[in-house]
């Protein structure tokens, strides 16, 4: 059963290199966090999601931790993380820390320990080694020739981060230890003393990266991941009750029964954000929430999503975001009239919505070279748009210093510029997500039925009490609509129902009691 206050949750992600930068070095840090609560909250979102801000050598933007323990020091001290919590609670948000379980970086005081000549020791089996020198003993990607000890390693992404080892589901080899073994069981031990410490000093819980990558030759089900994190979760349960876990998994249907709960749904092919924000799988360009899909089809999303809701619905919830750190922003595809209804779409479904920094208005993403192992997803990265002027309000630092630069357009979106518009995209979030905390309905265990998802009609879906409709297109759709509508919470263009009939007008959204 999922933690009660997720309930009426909406997140906000934040990539701290890029939100605020507080002391004009550049980068973003944790006394900028604390800075836009207020906007925060302003928003409607009641918890953050933190990327990591732990001491690393930022070979992957933080996802290579170093200290799991440490605030990494361009972002400030584990003191300033502490006053952010504290200072979120009184505001009523929760937040989030991401927890990188898989792997940790190369050099990391455990991997050194791990590879150095003098073995054994006690962290000889904190990682995965085999018993040959070179690489190439089969099917996992092994690094070799780095190290003193002889045998190669295993890495879970990227070069920088060796996997730490939780044991293998079924050993094939002598090195391949089994998930029972000692040495293994540590690892998991020292990953709940890592959870024990930050939700001891008032953190909320995580977005657990990489979460199904745990156990080597896992079995389909991930049987040996799940029964980790089935261990993870009777911890927190006892010791941290409130504690939540939201897993980078895309199968609610392992990952909430193994006590996750939450799970994005985003990798996944046909996932909502490549059938709804950003069609990448078929030849034409079918985006749903574009007005000009030649050819839009809402079941790509439904045909994945409903049958995961269906599985999963009172074990958890799936987490639709805008977009992440590791996406093309969702203006990539779509413009601002375009992103008003996606939101609209994703903030009125159940589960628990997301939204990534930026993304409420608008901005783009820039073509950049990569930063820290950014690669393509550096230019979603870029510092926040707060206003006109110097660094687009992100820092006072000179332009040079920025960890990336600011969006250089001259039309390039800002919160301030968008703040006095009622029309404008921050403030369509802002009601989309008011009417979404006024309407238990609308929440994320509130009832949920499509109605009409047929082409060439409006998507039309139930709420509970209420109906909500959508059309994305340029053109007038209608479909028929049984049982007595009262009143129009909300609505975006033309929606009208008479006689049975309900006609949207072209790109127009609505919600009905
Ligand atoms: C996850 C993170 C991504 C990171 C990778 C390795 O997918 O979201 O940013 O590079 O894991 O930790
Ligand atoms: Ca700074």
């Amino acid at each position: 059963m999922a933690k009660k206050w997720l309930g009426d949750a909406v997140f906000y992600e934040i990539y701290p290199q890029s939100f605020r930068d507080t002391n004009g070095d550049g980068i973003g840090d944790i006394e900028g966090i604390v800075e836009k609560l207020d906007y925060v909250k302003s928003l409607g979102c009641n918890a953050l999601w933190i990327n990591p801000c732990f001491d690393s050598p930022f070979r992957d933007a933080g996802y290579d931790v170093r200290d799991y323990k440490k605030v990494a020091a361009r972002y400030g001290t584990n003191e300033d993380l502490y006053r952010l919590f504290d200072a979120a609670h009184a505001k009523g948000i929760r937040v989030l820390l991401d927890l990188v379980p898989g792997h940790t970086s190369e050099e990391h005081p455990w991997f050194r320990a791990s590879a150095s000549a003098d073995q054994p020791n006690p962290y000889t089996n904190r990682y995965i080694w085999t018993d040959q020198w070179y690489a190439g003993c089969g099917d996992l990607p092994y690094i070799a020739g780095e190290a003193e000890r002889s045998g190669s390693y295993i890495i879970n992404f990227f070069k920088c981060q060796p996997a730490l080892n939780y044991g293998f589901l079924e050993p094939r080899q002598p090195w391949q230890l089994p998930m029972d073994h000692p040495d293994v069981l540590a690892t998991r031990e020292a990953m709940k003393d890592v959870m024990r410490f930050w939700l001891g000093h008032g953190c909320d819980g995580f977005r657990v990266d990489m979460a199904a990558s745990l156990v080597k030759y896992d079995d389909g089900n991930k049987s040996g991941t799940c029964a980790i994190w089935r261990d993870v979760r009777r911890m927190l349960d006892a010791e941290f009750p409130e504690a939540v876990l939201v897993a980078e998994w895309c199968r609610p249907d392992l990952s909430l029964p193994a006590g996750f709960d939450a799970d994005f749904m985003l990798n996944d092919p046909h996932s909502h954000y490549s059938a709804l924000l950003r069609d990448y799988n078929s030849p034409v360009d079918n985006t749903y929430f574009r007005k000009d899909a030649p050819d839009r089809d809402i079941n790509r999303f439904f045909d994945v999503y409903l049958k995961w809701y269906a599985a999963t619905k009172g074990v958890g919830h799936i987490a639709l975001p805008t977009c992440n750190h590791d996406t093309l922003r969702p203006a990539y595809r779509l413009d601002a009239e375009e992103l008003k209804l996606a939101y609209a779409f994703l903030f009125t479904m159940p589960g628990v919505p997301f939204l990534y920094y930026g993304d409420e208005i608008g901005m783009r993403y820039l073509e950049l070279p990569t930063k820290e192992g950014g690669y393509f997803r550096t230019g979603s990265r870029t510092p926040m748009q707060w206003k006109a002027g110097k660094n687009l309000g992100f820092s006072e630092g000179d332009a040079d210093a920025l960890y990336l630069p600011v969006d250089p357009a001259s039309d390039a979106p800002t919160v301030e510029g968008q703040e006095g518009d009622p029309d404008s995209l921050l403030n369509t979030v802002r009601a989309l997500l008011k009417l979404r905390h006024a309407e238990a309905d609308l929440q994320a265990d509130g009832p949920f039925e499509v109605l009409c998802a047929e082409k060439g009609r409006p998507l039309v879906y139930r709420r509970g009490s209420l109906t909500l409709a959508v059309n994305p297109s340029g053109e007038k759709l209608f479909t028929d609509l049984e049982g007595e509508v009262s009143e129009a919470l909300y609505m975006r263009g033309m929606a009208d129902v008479n006689a049975g009939r309900l006609v949207m007008g072209p790109q127009s959204f609505v919600v009905l009691r």
